[in-house]
């Protein structure tokens, strides 16, 4: 009995095959990347040769200009669409055309593809179809944060990111729990249609530890950049009696500890500031996500110079070797007043006026114990006299970070950052990048980026040490490993420049 009602049942598919058939599509739209190849699925049912069919892939009101048209075993594509778009098998237990697998393959997608597409099928005495919705989307770049001082002492963080589409939300968020609300949000809409966003808040030192700035798709991807802001003071930059200075001196502290991309991105340049000026935190920050505590020192020795000090430009307080390699407090010398010695800096010989530079200076040797009181930098003129640190700018020609003891550390740029230090750099490396205008400090030892002061260069600038006073641990500069390219001999005792000649090392 139930035999014969299975083979009624057959019998009647079978007649009526040729008939009619149900297209047959997911109920879900489609979501794909930019720039990948994805399956709009859609077959017949019951299953039939869908070969000796039509098959027309069109978007809404555009039935005589398919995507795709298959049409007597020929297949003709629209042009937008021309070699980027074929039949293809909606999994691997298709059967295929033959199978009635009419399934629609887009490559290299563009955010322009976003649309509906009819799977239209028409055999000689029926047809059917559905709509399949397919959604673009791009997840952009890794969010970049960005600190500058406010006036009422908070700092306001900005966040970039580009190469989103659709628009990303975007979410603030201090010590990962609190929820922060944005101080504004911009959206900007590329050429290439996709979104580029700037949200911008302001927190105060007390408010948080580490900041993130998250952009999301509604799939739920997302992307994050993080901050550590108590890694960040700036000071005052009111000072502008250089006309030169004043808008270019930028100090941007890239001491962040934690800043973590969900997912990595782009793989910048090697060292940071190859780039804008205005940049170099963004790069600096990129940077870290890659490779955070990973700074390739190997690379930065590639522009390693011997530095030696010049005895000519000494102030009498400071002690230095017969080498001209290390400087000591003078046991003698009496500071004249209180707080950190400024005025007792020792130049090196050589001076630079372009291309980039790099020296290591040992603030560890044993069985001294470690040196706390310490300014290490550039500088254009090679005396002063000055005792106050307000006289030690960027706009007057100097450059440095010092380490005061108990005070911690701290920038003398505008604003002044002071920043926490842990633990203590025991081999600062240095690299002057005249060119581009920055001055940055890497914990050789940690292989850590400091931090980047951002300025412009006039004249020649020359390497600035100063022992402090009280600390009698040496300050000793190192012969920097040359690269293995250019092989340099041994150390010169002349205090004679040895330039390197930029162009030969980039
Ligand atoms: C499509 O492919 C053909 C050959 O495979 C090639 O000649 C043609 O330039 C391609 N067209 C486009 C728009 O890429
Ligand atoms: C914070 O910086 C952004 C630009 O990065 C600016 O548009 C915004 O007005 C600033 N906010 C305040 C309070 O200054
Ligand atoms: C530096 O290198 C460039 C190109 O390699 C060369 O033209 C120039 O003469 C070199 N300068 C010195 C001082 O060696």
């Amino acid at each position: 009995m139930l035999s014969i009602i299975i083979i009624a049942l057959l019998v009647n598919l079978l007649t009526e095959t040729s008939e009619s058939f149900t297209v047959v599509v997911p109920r879900d739209q489609i979501v794909a990347h930019v720039g990948s190849t994805v399956t709009l699925p859609c077959w017949i049912s019951p299953p039939e040769n869908a070969e000796v069919l039509e098959l027309r892939w069109y978007r809404p009101d555009q039935f005589r200009k398919p995507v795709l048209l298959y049409q007597h075993g020929k297949i003709i594509q629209e042009e937008s669409f021309r070699n980027r778009s074929s039949l293809t098998l909606h999994s691997d237990l298709s059967g295929g055309l033959k199978d009635g697998d009419v399934s629609l393959q887009l490559e290299k997608l563009r955010i322009q593809d976003e649309d509906s597409f009819r799977c239209y099928v028409s055999g000689e005495s029926a047809f059917d179809s559905r709509e399949v919705v397919l959604k673009v989307i791009a997840l952009g770049s890794a969010p970049v944060l960005f600190p500058q001082p406010l006036d009422d002492g908070r700092v306001n963080i900005s966040c970039k990111s580009s190469g989103w589409y659709p628009e990303p939300d975007v979410s603030w968020m201090s010590d990962e729990r609190t929820v922060l609300r944005p101080g504004g949000v911009s959206r900007s809409r590329g050429a290439d249609e996709m979104f580029s966003v700037h949200s911008w808040t302001a927190v105060s030192h007390s408010d948080a530890q580490l900041l993130s700035c998250s952009m999301s798709l509604k799939t739920g991807e997302s992307r994050e950049g993080r901050l550590n802001i108590q890694a960040i003071i700036f000071l005052d930059p009111s000072d502008s009696s250089d006309p030169w200075k004043a808008p270019f001196i930028i100090l941007l502290i890239c001491a962040v500890l934690g800043l973590v991309g969900l997912i990595l991105y782009k793989y910048r340049h090697k060292l940071p500031g190859k780039k804008q000026t205005d940049q170099i935190c963004e790069d600096g920050l990129t940077e870290k996500l890659i490779k955070e505590g990973d700074v390739n020192i190997e690379e930065l020795r590639k522009h390693a110079v011997q530095i030696t000090i010049d005895r000519e430009r000494l102030h009498p307080g400071p002690s230095v070797s017969k080498d001209c390699k290390i400087v000591r407090e003078a046991l003698e010398y009496k500071p004249s007043g209180e707080g950190f010695p400024y005025e007792l800096c020792a130049f090196g010989a050589q001076r630079f006026s372009s291309g980039r530079h790099y020296w290591e200076v040992d603030l560890v040797r044993p069985p001294n114990p470690s040196k706390e009181y310490w300014l290490i930098g550039v500088a254009k003129h090679g005396r002063f006299h000055s005792k106050d640190r307000s006289a030690l700018t960027p706009s007057s020609g100097y450059w440095f970070l010092c380490s005061d003891g108990p005070n911690g550390f701290y920038t003398n740029s505008d604003p002044p950052v002071s920043l926490s230090l842990t633990p203590r750099p025991e081999q600062l490396g240095v690299l002057l990048d005249y060119d581009l205008g920055q001055l940055s400090f890497y914990s050789v030892k940690e292989r850590k980026h400091v931090l980047t002061m951002s300025t412009r260069f006039t004249g020649s600038v020359a390497p600035m040490f100063n022992p402090g006073v009280g600390d009698l641990s040496p300050l000793i500069i190192l012969d920097c490993p040359e690269p293995v390219e250019s092989p340099v001999e041994t150390p010169v005792e002349s205090s004679q420049p040895l330039l390197s000649n930029s162009s030969a090392l980039d």
